[in-house]
């Protein structure tokens, strides 16, 4: 089997197919501290793509509590413990590798999906959900825990205290009982699962922009796609007897909405955010098949320069090109297993930003056209303080966001407007 460098791994790995890498990639960077879980991205992509027969139990998107909920019921632990039956206690990350620009994380030295299919004779390891997992997808939702259950290992989940990879580090202890939303879709993977998996090679990556897509029409429903990706986002359509994924909303990233003049535009549900959680944008892809430098690019800075921003289940060897502010609730081991060894430090960048990350925050759903590009204008200082020891300086900077034609698309202020009602309009009198 080839070997393909991933760089969230900082090493090389088994995959099916030869690297090879498109010009631009769609990614994204889910801020997990501020959802809400209304579901408005959930409503946004079911309204728009999965309204027919055969699809009733489809959700491209779905926002799930953790550490209970999932969608399908588990899936994350039952891919772990998969992996972890072919290589038990061998998952674990180096972090004393120094951290250079193309190990950020450390070197992970456990087994991928691929590294433990390859032992049992299959592309990736996997399994197809059963009916029910896949029926109730929010399950669980606003059920908290306590690291106190989740460590004696009577946590419903199935995560046990006998592993202390995954729970090593937990602290916090004020916040002991928690749970946090996760907001997911289709990662749009740079080595996918579902693809590596499908005999018909029915599934491809887009050269242009490395958005994986089912081909309808070579697809004959074999679900090796359902049962390889192990973030579980192929989902198997009874009427029509093919598979189905997100779709990135390509015709709205290719300029195709008459509301953006031809200029790219977010998908459905990173648009509806209510919460102001997410961005997207597509990072440009160098000669050596990694994110080419490119320092004033929102998610070039946010996930490559501080780092704030970090992939889900990067073990899993995908290179998910979806990241995640972690909650900076969460018990660190918890958050550590989920999000690897990057955790302490984005949760430490998260909670005291420097003026320039403070300022990149604000574009979050500033403008329904994808921002490729931001800049800075200084402005005074507003306010300081101490946080955990550390001093804080907030400046009333203005970001300003451009599209891909350069066009200017965004401008906000760090501190946001305050509005007093006139006299006259007050309500309560
Ligand atoms: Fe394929 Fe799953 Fe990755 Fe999406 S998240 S590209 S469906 S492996
Ligand atoms: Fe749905 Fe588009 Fe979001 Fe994918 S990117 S989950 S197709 S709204
Ligand atoms: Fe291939 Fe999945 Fe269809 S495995 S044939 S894309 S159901």
């Amino acid at each position: 089997m080839p070997e393909v460098y991933n760089w969230q791994l900082g090493r090389k790995m088994l995959y099916p197919y030869e690297e090879r890498h498109p010009k631009w990639q769609f990614a994204f960077v889910f801020n997990i501290n501020r959802c809400l879980a209304c579901q408005t991205c959930s409503m946004a992509d079911k309204s728009t793509w999965l309204f027919s027969k055969g699809q009733e139990y489809m959700w491209w998107n779905n926002v799930e509590t953790k550490p209970y909920g999932g969608y399908p019921q588990f899936y994350d632990v039952k891919i772990t413990q998969l992996i972890e039956q072919v290589n038990p206690g061998g998952q674990v990350w180096n972090v004393r590798v120094g951290r250079k620009h193309h190990a950020p994380y450390g070197v992970f030295e456990g087994m991928t999906i691929f590294d433990a299919g390859a032992k049992v004779g299959q592309a990736a390891i996997g399994y197809i959900p059963t009916d029910q997992e896949w029926r109730f997808v929010n399950i669980y939702e606003d059920t908290a825990t306590s690291m106190r259950a989740l460590v004696e290992g009577i946590d419903k989940t199935g995560f046990s205290r006998d592993e202390p990879w995954r729970m090593t580090g937990s602290s916090l202890p004020e916040h002991e009982t928690f749970f946090f939303y996760l907001q997911r879709i289709c990662n749009h993977c740079t080595y996918p699962g579902c693809l590596a998996a499908c005999p018909r090679k029915a599934i491809y990556k887009r050269p242009e922009d490395g958005i994986v897509l089912i081909d309808q029409n070579r697809c004959r429903g074999y679900k090796k796609c359902v049962e390889q990706c192990p973030f579980k986002k192929p989902m198997y359509r009874g009427t029509t007897r093919v598979s189905e994924k997100c779709i990135a909303c390509y015709p709205r990233i290719e300029g195709k909405d008459p509301l953006t003049g031809g200029e790219p535009m977010e998908t459905r549900c990173m648009a509806a955010c209510v919460g102001k959680i997410r961005m997207q944008s597509l990072v440009r892809i160098g000669e050596d098949g990694l994110w080419a430098e490119d320092r004033w690019h929102p998610l070039y800075f946010a996930i490559r320069v501080e780092q704030v921003a970090l992939p889900l289940y990067p073990q899993w060897g995908t290179e998910p090109n979806g990241f995640y502010i972690p909650p900076r609730w969460s018990p660190r081991g918890y958050a550590r297993q989920m999000f690897g060894p990057g955790v302490d430090n984005a949760i430490e960048k998260y909670l005291v930003p420097s003026r320039e990350l403070l300022a990149v925050l604000q574009l979050w759903r500033a403008s329904q056209q994808i921002i490729f590009r931001y800049d800075v204008i200084p402005g005074p200082k507003v306010f300081e303080t101490q946080i955990h020891g550390k001093r804080f300086e907030m400046y009333n900077d203005t970001v300003l966001g451009f599209n891909k034609s350069g066009k200017e698309v965004a401008r906000i202020q760090v501190e946001e407007p305050i509005y007093v009602r006139p006299a006259e309009r007050v309500t309560w009198l």
